[in-house]
């Protein structure tokens, strides 16, 4: 058998073999283990964090402006002035808010013949649906023309502060 190889500084050479447990560079020092703990930590976390994320934002709803069916802030009145109308959100249904002669009014947006979404036309100051042609008459929500079965159904409005304020259910 022959003898291992020793440099002339009496050091074994790089080529001797790999790496033993005992020497700085091994790939299982302290501060090599720690590092590759901290690693696996770190992946394990993102991981399990990339899965529960979507699962509760998918199971809690989120949090709107008038608290998904709550009281909704439409605008201001200068934001709807007289003889004007404008579609907002309170929580997930849509809202005609308008500026009447009979004061702010508010109802459903939504049409009752086939469920479009209405606007306020500044040209006839009435609410009209766009798509089969119906007419509401904006303060009181009735059928003016069309095929439109019944009124838009009211919402409640109050003003405060010169902020118009839906409040659902009170219609
Ligand atoms: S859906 Fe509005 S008139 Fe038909």
């Amino acid at each position: 058998m022959e003898p291992a190889t020793i440099g002339g500084d009496g050091q074994r050479s790089r080529h001797d073999g790999p790496p033993g447990p005992g020497r700085a560079d091994a790939p299982s020092s302290p501060a090599r283990r720690r590092f590759l703990r901290f690693l696996v930590g770190f992946s394990a976390t993102s991981t399990i964090g990339m899965i529960v994320a979507p699962v509760v934002g998918f199971l809690v709803p989120p949090r709107t402006q008038g608290g998904g069916g709550g009281r909704a802030v439409a605008g201001t009145l200068q934001d709807i002035p007289a003889n004007t109308g404008k579609v907002v959100a309170m929580g997930s249904a849509p809202v005609i808010v308008v500026n009447t002669e009979a004061g702010v009014k508010a109802f459903s947006a939504v049409c009752t013949h086939l469920g479009c979404i209405v606007d306020f036309d500044t040209t006839t100051r009435h609410i009209i649906c766009p798509c089969h042609d119906g007419h509401f008459n904006p303060s009181s929500g009735a059928v003016l023309s069309g095929p439109p079965p019944a009124p838009l159904p009211p919402v409640a409005v109050a003003i405060e502060n010169d902020e118009i304020v839906l409040v659902p259910g009170g219609g």
